[in-house]
């Protein structure tokens, strides 16, 4: 048993140590907004918060998180209240939707430790999240329109 706290829940799951913990929060704990991409920390589909940090789940083994504190894109406002889903409604970002919530948990990493970012500085730490559907453009002016508003 691995216990952790995940969406201010502490929570004891039964599983391999390294079981990869997007299947955990998928599969164990039924918090499917986490998306599977790639699979190879390439994408950032998966990326929850561990401990605050933006976190590729597809390469992060259980046993890493024992102790720790885990957020998904469930857990980032009780109402989806937060700026950035706010502001992800009023830009109407998605189009698929399929990269949506990897895309605002990092996101909400960078308003986090920097409320104020520079268009460069939201390109830069939003780079390593790919979106299929292209819908870039709409990011940042969603990132910019939450760091105005929050
Ligand atoms: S599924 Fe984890 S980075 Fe692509
Ligand atoms: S909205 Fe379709 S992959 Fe990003």
């Amino acid at each position: 048993m691995t216990m952790f706290t995940i969406n201010r829940q502490a929570v004891n799951v039964a599983a391999e140590p390294d079981t990869p913990l997007l299947w955990v929060v998928r599969e164990h704990l039924k918090l499917t907004g986490t998306k599977f991409g790639c699979g190879i920390a390439q994408c950032g589909a998966c990326t929850v918060h561990v401990d605050g940090e933006p976190t590729r789940s597809c390469q992060t083994q259980l046993q890493d998180v024992a102790g720790k504190t885990v957020t998904t894109i469930e857990g980032l406002s009780p109402n989806a209240s937060h700026p950035l889903q706010k502001a992800w409604i009023a830009e109407q970002v998605p189009q698929c939707g399929y990269c949506q919530s990897g895309q605002i948990m990092q996101a909400a990493a960078l308003l986090k430790d920097n409320p104020k970012p520079t268009r460069e500085q939201i390109i830069e730490h939003m780079d390593g999240n790919i979106c299929r559907c292209g819908t870039y453009v709409r990011i940042i002016s969603a990132i910019e329109r939450a760091a105005r508003e929050a």
